[in-house]
């Protein structure tokens, strides 16, 4: 058997649904030497972490940390903690995470009250009342903020204030918003939220992000059985993350200098101005897609300016115009999930990646490739519609 070869991956450009491209100072993060989980010095880099999450989060919550995982973990260390076996809990399901979140919150044992409205539609928050209504005593409610499978945004406030009024919890998944929109938790009234490295944080995928504000602690501290996973329990996590600083799980040292060194970087550009990039470059993006007769597929008005769900053409050869990106373009964008496979691209505009210069290189990709697709596009007409929504701004 010859040895394995090198590792050679190619230098892609990521506009798929995550993860997304990572700056060279957080890939330099990763590289530098180890240190122990309980050294001094990277006790400081942990409580360094939790402030700067604090700034993304826009919260005040002690309990604010990188769980070890993805963002499923950070999704499934929310329900195990929150929910005991009996309880009720409303999930709103829209999309692939929405369902994800619905099938944990079974597996907790816990009585699942669906929420529904159509794939790429929001969810409404009269059928949340109605949900709410339908429960003896519901625990929570569960909503993810930016649907990646399907490009909905889904407005917030409203809806947490009826969980709140139900006696609920609001939980929510901002998984593919945090970084890259407003995402207010103290303002908003979130209890706990969660979200992952790899998207507008723009770090490699391996943490989750979480915050527990008062009432989730209340609950937290006042559980009547244990927390069923021993990983995710945040009363053992906490208490390394607290003064007692008591071993739990070997922390991923070199994926928290990542993450510590992505923060930074959003704490050096500044909430709002980020937040104003990602909303120019869909508009360029979305105005530029137009141009060559490709519409998105989310609700009007309710559509992200981090993951754009494209709605592909009747005879445009969905996988072919994909290859070609990767191939020709060395460009990765994502195909479609569950029922909107093979109906819809995902174009995801999520932190490093948000950049004009990236939407100007898939505009123009799309434009070479689309016409040996299927697809008859004006060549040129998509960037200069980009061109002008920049020169506008
Ligand atoms: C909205 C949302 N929630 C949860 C997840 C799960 O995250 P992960 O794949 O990092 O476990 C994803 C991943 O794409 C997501 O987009």
């Amino acid at each position: 058997m010859p040895n394995a070869p090198a590792l050679q991956p190619p230098a892609r450009v990521l506009l798929g649904p995550g993860p997304s491209n990572v700056h060279p100072r957080v890939l330099r993060a990763m590289s530098i030497p180890l240190i122990g989980h309980l050294d001094p010095e990277y006790l400081r880099i942990m409580d360094e972490t939790r402030r700067l999450l604090q700034f993304v989060f826009q919260t005040r919550n002690d309990l604010t940390i990188p769980v070890s995982g993805t963002g499923s973990a950070g999704m499934e260390a929310c329900m195990v903690n929150l929910l005991e076996p009996g309880d009720e809990a409303v999930v709103c399901v829209n999309g692939v995470f929405g369902t994800r979140m619905a099938d944990i919150v079974e597996r907790c044992g816990a009585t699942l009250v669906r929420v529904e409205a159509p794939w790429g539609r929001v969810i409404e928050p009269a059928d949340v009342t109605a949900a709410l209504g339908r429960c003896r005593k519901p625990k929570l409610l569960g909503i993810v903020h930016a649907e990646t499978s399907t490009g909905a945004w889904q407005p917030l406030e409203e809806i947490g204030r009826r969980a709140h009024d139900a006696g609920a919890l609001f939980v929510v998944d901002t998984v593919t918003s945090l970084g890259g929109c407003p995402v207010r938790v103290d303002d908003w009234g979130i209890d706990a939220c969660y979200s992952g490295t790899q998207k507008c944080l723009s770090c490699p995928p391996g943490l989750s992000p979480v915050t527990f504000g008062p009432r989730a602690m209340d609950i937290l501290r006042t559980r009547k059985t244990k927390v069923q996973s021993w990983y995710l329990d945040l009363t053992m996590i906490e208490k390394y993350w607290g003064a007692e600083r008591v071993y739990h799980h070997t922390a991923p040292i070199s994926m928290n200098y990542a993450l510590y060194e992505a923060l930074r970087l959003i704490e050096e550009e500044g909430l709002e101005a980020r937040w104003a990039r990602h909303e120019s470059n869909h508009h360029a993006l979305k105005a530029g897609l137009a141009a060559i007769g490709l519409g998105l597929a989310a609700q009007e008005n309710h559509q992200l300016w981090t993951l754009n769900s494209v709605r592909i053409p009747d005879a445009v050869d969905d996988a072919g115009v994909r290859t070609a990106l990767l191939s020709a373009f060395n460009i990765e964008i994502g195909g479609g999930l569950g029922p909107l496979k093979g109906q819809v691209w995902r174009i995801g505009l999520m932190g490093e990646s948000s950049t004009p210069a990236n939407v100007l290189l898939v505009l123009s990709a799309l434009e070479r490739v689309l016409p040996g697709c299927g697809h008859a596009v004006e060549p040129g007409a998509a960037v200069a519609a980009a061109q002008r929504v920049y020169a506008a701004r």
